[in-house]
């Protein structure tokens, strides 16, 4: 969408007036008019890394959802502060999961005898609540860019996992680039007592997927994908992998939205691609590399954005930076410290593996 140009002025002058004191990071699926002003850009693991890259930064701005601006508080020091630029913007997937319902289910599994053996990984896509109780038990945090390192690591400290929140990107992770078999899976639902589970079947299975999804991924299907290789034959499907088992076993390639951008940017000229993921992104990569002659077209046109990402728009981080230049700290996020001490133990395991 073409940004307004009085609020691009306004947003340039303020970030100018704040000059080192602010540095704003933004997530691939963050809209163009708000990309414009980000001085790094990434997916989740990359941003959460160079949180806290400058330290000199006093406010650090960050355009992205609400899990990753905790991240960033947790991976950063007292004097830096974490602002959202809409408090709105949060995530479906990550809601899924409470700690409440997570310290249940912990309880289920030392009923049914296994606790011990079992070693948690949260994906990043989660509050800090559920990071810090992932620290607590010994486990670590992943991104859909390092998710089989966090499972590599994870069965070597214990014989099961519990994956939280996406079952989707367990599972494609555990099936698709580990070997393990849908039978290896078992799916926990925070609903049903005992997670709908029987003991037997906790204790036969290897991955223990919690029944979270991405709303936005969820609705890509193997007919889209079969769809658009009858309409444009010789099409590179290239997905994300919170998509549905059915949908990343039948895709090309598979990876985070940084990985995506990777491989569209050594995709030779004349190559066509279908991509399935958030649709900022989606457009973004289809007119940077259209005079390229690389043909990128949206997996399944019924799918939407990213409600909760779309609402860090150009009026609200205008709002945020003009705040901060008078001296007004809007909107910071900021993590307890009980938490963030077992969240940020967490984290560091993630960002050590090897
Ligand atoms: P990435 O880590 O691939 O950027 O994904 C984050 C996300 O929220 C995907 O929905
Ligand atoms: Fe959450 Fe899905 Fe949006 Fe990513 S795309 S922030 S997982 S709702």
């Amino acid at each position: 969408s073409p940004s307004d140009p009085d609020l691009v002025e306004r947003a340039r002058a303020a970030k100018e007036k704040l000059g080192d004191k602010v540095f704003v990071l933004g997530h691939h699926y963050q809209r163009d008019e708000v990309i414009q002003f980000a001085d790094v850009t990434g997916d989740s693991f990359k941003l959460a890394r160079d949180a806290a890259a400058k330290p000199e930064a006093e406010y650090i701005v960050f355009c992205g959802v609400h899990f990753m601006a905790e991240s960033a508080d947790i991976l950063t020091g007292d004097e830096q502060k974490v602002v959202l630029p809409d408090l709105a913007a949060g995530c479906s997937m990550a809601d899924m999961a409470t700690a409440e319902q997570v310290a249940e289910c912990w309880d289920v599994l030392t009923e049914a005898g296994i606790a011990e053996q079992v070693v948690p990984v949260s994906y990043m896509n989660s509050s800090a609540d559920i990071k810090a109780f992932t620290g607590k038990h010994g486990g670590t945090i992943c991104t859909s860019s390092n998710a089989e390192r966090a499972l590599n690591w994870a069965f070597e400290q214990g014989e099961k996992v519990l994956f939280l929140p996406d079952q989707h990107l367990g599972r494609n992770t555990a099936v698709r680039d580990m070997g393990m078999s849908l039978d290896d899976c078992v799916l926990y639902n925070p609903h049903k007592p005992n997670g709908g589970l029987t003991v037997e079947e906790l204790r036969a299975a290897k991955m223990i997927l919690w029944r979270g999804h991405c709303s936005v991924h969820g609705r890509f299907s193997l007919d889209s994908v079969n769809d658009v290789r009858e309409r444009i034959p010789g099409v590179n499907v290239l997905v994300h992998p919170e998509c549905k088992h059915e949908v990343v076993a039948a895709a090309d390639y598979v990876g985070s939205t940084e990985y995506i951008i990777n491989t569209l940017e050594a995709a030779p000229a004349g190559s066509k691609w279908a991509i399935g993921t958030e649709l900022n992104l989606v457009q973004r990569l289809a007119n940077r590399f259209a005079d390229q002659g690389k043909e990128i077209v949206f997996l399944d046109k019924t799918v939407c954005f990213c409600s909760t990402m779309n609402r860090i728009d150009l009026p609200h981080l205008v709002w945020t930076l003009e705040s901060l230049a008078e001296g007004n700290l809007v909107n910071q996020i900021q993590v307890d410290k009980e938490t963030e001490s077992f969240a940020k133990l967490a984290l560091e395991r993630m960002l050590a593996l090897p």
